[in-house]
């Protein structure tokens, strides 16, 4: 890891934001390091992943952090986005009042991160298609009112997981 620190052409910071529970840390774990678990607890405060990339033969160091949905333990919210290049912004698709709140996310993101951050809406639990509240055309039209890329993902299954950490990465390239 030292030696590649040493070569590292970029450091890239992106941000995890969404409401409580939908899979905004399991996503992480599952990007960072193919871990699941269907008995996580929400995030206090805020964590870290890193993960190594080769995209167009430059070595990227993508630094990603993960606050807590639950308002009562978010950390500072304007050193939080400080420097972030890029969003995962996450609803889950069998909950739509967290589709609804992605207009409050999108406000904060407007308010506290830079400009020319790269976003990109994730509707996450693809797996749970039985219980589905959003469909995937409300996702799509909600990301081009508000200019974001969109992505449905599944932690659980994996899927689009790295499709979406990898599109937000390559775009902010
Ligand atoms: P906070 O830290 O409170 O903001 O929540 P979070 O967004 O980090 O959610 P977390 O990753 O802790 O996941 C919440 C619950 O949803 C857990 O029980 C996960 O196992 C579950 N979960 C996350 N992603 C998926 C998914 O893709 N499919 C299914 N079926 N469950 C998921
Ligand atoms: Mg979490």
């Amino acid at each position: 890891a030292e030696s590649f620190d040493e070569e590292c052409d970029y450091l890239f910071k992106a941000v995890l934001i969404g409401d409580s529970g939908v899979g905004k840390s399991n996503l992480l774990s599952r990007f960072a390091k193919d871990e699941f678990r269907l008995d996580s607890k929400p995030t206090i405060g805020v964590e870290f992943a890193y993960r190594n990339i080769k995209v167009a033969d430059k070595l990227i160091k993508a630094q990603i952090w993960d606050t807590a949905g639950q308002e009562r333990f978010r950390a500072i919210t304007s050193s939080y986005y400080r420097g972030a290049l890029g969003a995962l912004l996450v609803y889950d698709i069998t909950r739509r009042a967290t589709f609804e709140n992605v207009k409050k996310w999108v406000r904060e993101l407007r308010q506290f991160g830079s400009a020319d951050m790269v976003v990109i809406l994730v509707g996450n639990k693809s797996d749970l298609s039985h219980s589905r509240e959003v469909n995937e055309e409300e996702g799509k039209s909600l990301a081009e009112a508000e200019g974001l890329c969109f992505m449905e993902t599944s932690a659980l299954e994996n899927k689009n997981v790295q499709e979406s950490f990898l599109q937000m990465i390559t775009k902010i390239h």
